[in-house]
């Protein structure tokens, strides 16, 4: 690269002209997808299809289109009819939270590399921290998504309270946690990498509204002892992922305290459901747990992605890496909260605080309140209206925003039902209007939606089964 590249690189004109240029087609994107002008919510491609387009753009492809292509070719969370996976449409102030995040680049691992987002960090932190119900001595990090969170969580926990020192003598004995079946499988994953194999994750079985059956506690976890497993922790789901039902966390607390196990809340989807009036009851026993994980890209309305991870004790958080970059980080008397990197398992991280600032600076927590508890509401009407219909079927009644449901039709096996949904799914994947997804649960095949949008109404899912009963008849006579 000439130097002339790298000062046409960095020329701050052309930022502003690019940068003027794509916020005013941002602009119109979060206008048409909103309003629902925007057809489509994805613009289903094929894989190596994709592949290839951008292969050739590369070579070939006029760069003045390279915006315009990107949003053409990605899932809009705008549009209302984006009723999808769980991550949010952002609100647009975030995505500038974010390029500035970008353009300065402070790298967040020490306090100098991030004075003022480190101390937006601690604010919001603490806030969080406060609303779960925990005392002064609460801390908690931002990191990089809920199964980080998760895993970071489960390493601060064996080292409260395992017997043996695993960080710097490895393992010598067998160690396990506990937690429901229905659990996002990051847990799983978590336990995994930290070496306890599949018999240190004891799967709780979920009763038939699919939260850990708390009464089978006592008798998983005495089957692990005896089988010389020493369980350190147990994890409550708040809510699972596929169902939306959130665990009885009071019980699980009561466990917890009863065998000195760590109790952690993954809450990475409902955690934010601490600032609903309406729906913080379902987070009843939150207060009593070591740790809880709440994602700020899913219920929160922030860009992924962020999360955070709080202590009730924040000692803990101190104590989880001890390991001496000293290049880094110098030994201090005084808690240094500052010093990020200490506490995380990422080194570099962005500057993810200024999301969570902003909307409380601009809007206040009132709302995530009302993200939340219009979502919430959302899902429990929604429900009411497809168990009004007999071509519908509710896997369960919805205790968050998120709802699984099938087509019926009387006289079809089950095996040519999974089909049917299976193939309804596709259907409207390739027709592009809509965007849901699918999960199976208990060998039926569902449709799963999670209504991300607060701009999605109930007319907008009235429209969807219209489609839905649509595409089964053509199934059913083809
Ligand atoms: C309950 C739960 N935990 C953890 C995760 C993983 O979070 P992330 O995608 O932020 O890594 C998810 C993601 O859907 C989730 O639903």
């Amino acid at each position: 690269m000439h130097k002339n590249s790298l000062d046409s690189l960095y020329t701050s004109e052309g930022f502003r002209e690019t940068g003027q240029e794509l916020i005013n087609l941002l602009a119109e994107h979060v206008h048409n997808t909103t309003s629902g002008s925007n057809q489509k919510t994805i613009n289903w491609n094929l894989p190596d299809n994709e592949l290839n387009f951008w292969k050739d753009f590369l070579k070939n492809g006029d760069k003045n289109d390279f915006w315009k292509e990107v949003l053409k070719r990605t899932t809009h969370t705008h549009n209302p009819k984006y009723v999808g996976h769980q991550v949010a449409p952002p609100a647009p102030i975030t995505a500038l939270t974010g390029l500035v995040s970008s353009l300065l680049n402070n790298g967040m691992a020490v306090y100098e590399m991030g004075m003022s987002p480190t101390a937006m960090e601690r604010i919001t932190t603490d806030l969080l921290g406060q609303k779960i119900g925990y005392g002064e001595s609460s801390r908690g990090i931002l990191t990089s998504g809920g199964t980080l969170a998760n895993l970071t969580a489960l390493l601060a926990a064996r080292k409260a309270k395992a017997k043996q020192d695993v960080w710097t003598q490895g393992h010598t004995q067998p160690l396990g946690i506990m937690v429901s079946e229905e659990a996002h499988y990051c847990v799983d994953r978590a336990a995994k990498i930290m070496g306890f194999g599949e018999q240190g994750i004891i799967k709780v079985p979920v009763d038939s509204n699919f939260a850990m059956d708390n009464s089978k506690l006592e008798e998983y976890y005495q089957k692990a002892v005896n089988n010389g497993i020493q369980v350190f922790a147990v994890v409550g789901s708040a809510p699972s992922t596929a169902t939306g039902i959130y665990d009885d966390l009071e019980t699980v607390a009561r466990f917890a305290e009863k065998y000195n196990l760590w109790f952690h809340v993954d809450g990475a989807h409902g955690g934010a459901a601490i600032f609903s009036k309406k729906y913080s009851h379902l987070l009843k026993g939150i207060e009593n747990s070591d740790s809880v994980v709440i994602d700020g890209h899913k219920m929160m309305m922030m860009p992924t992605i962020t999360t955070a991870l709080i202590f009730k004790d924040g000692e803990h958080s101190h104590t989880t890496f001890s390991q001496k970059a000293d290049y880094l980080l110098t030994e201090t008397d005084e808690e240094d909260w500052y010093n990020g990197g200490k506490r995380t398992f990422e080194c570099t991280k962005s500057m993810m605080s200024l999301h969570w600032y902003i909307l409380l600076k601009m809007y206040g927590e009132e709302v995530f309140d009302q993200n939340v508890t219009v979502l919430y509401d959302l899902a429990k009407e929604f429900a009411e209206v497809l168990k009004a219909n007999k071509s519908f079927e509710l896997a369960i009644e919805p205790m968050s925003n998120i709802l699984c449901f099938r087509y019926v039709t009387p006289d079809l096996s089950l095996e040519k039902s999974n089909r049917l949904n299976q193939s309804i799914r596709q259907e409207l994947l390739e027709d592009g209007e809509f965007y849901l997804v699918q999960t199976k649960l208990n060998g039926i095949h569902y449709l799963r939606t999670t209504l991300m949008n607060p701009f999605t109404t109930i007319e907008h899912l009235k429209l969807l089964m219209d489609k839905i009963e649509v595409c089964a008849e053509k199934f059913l006579v083809s």
